[in-house]
């Protein structure tokens, strides 16, 4: 069996593409200029896209896809697809950097999506990484 070996290497990668995306972080500004404070739940997104893609690739991909174009579906809701302008036009998504934190902080458990922030599978500095990678998934 070399799933286990599979999965040791995964996490070597992990762990390196991380590195990697810190000094990213370390060498370059960032992205966007920094927001006025509003609520913390409200902010925009921080996060390092490069160290989200390399948790994406491992946690996110089996249902949201490499491309973020989603239309999964478990057990409710499909996953959205990232691509598609009419998904950031929903009105539910208006603040969709908050939409999204809650969605992977408190997951949406009837459709399957886990409470990855909530169970402790990912740190808040993380959700804010894989947002930020959405974000270039979506390409806005
Ligand atoms: C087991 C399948 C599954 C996995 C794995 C999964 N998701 Fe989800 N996710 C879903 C489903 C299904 C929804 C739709 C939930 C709904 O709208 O009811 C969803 C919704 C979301 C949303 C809300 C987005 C929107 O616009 O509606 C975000 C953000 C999200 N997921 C991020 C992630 C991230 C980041 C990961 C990896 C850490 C991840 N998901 C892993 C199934 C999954």
């Amino acid at each position: 069996m070399s799933f286990p070996t599979n999965l040791r290497l995964a996490s070597v990668t992990l762990v390196t593409l991380a590195a990697l995306g810190a000094s990213i972080a370390f060498a370059a500004p960032p992205a966007k200029p920094a927001a006025p404070a509003k609520g913390a739940a409200a902010a925009p997104a921080k996060g390092n896209a490069a160290a989200g893609k390399a948790i994406y690739a491992v946690k996110c991909v089996a249902c949201h896809k490499p491309d973020g174009s989603g239309g999964v579906k478990l057990t409710g809701n499909p996953t959205p697809n990232w691509k598609d302008p009419k998904t950031w036009a929903d009105p539910k998504r208006k603040n969709m950097d908050a939409y999204m934190r809650d969605c992977i902080t408190n997951g949406k458990l009837p459709s399957g999506m886990v409470a990855w922030g909530k169970t402790g599978q990912i740190k808040p500095a993380d959700i804010e990484n894989l947002i930020a990678y959405i974000h270039v998934l979506a390409k806005r």
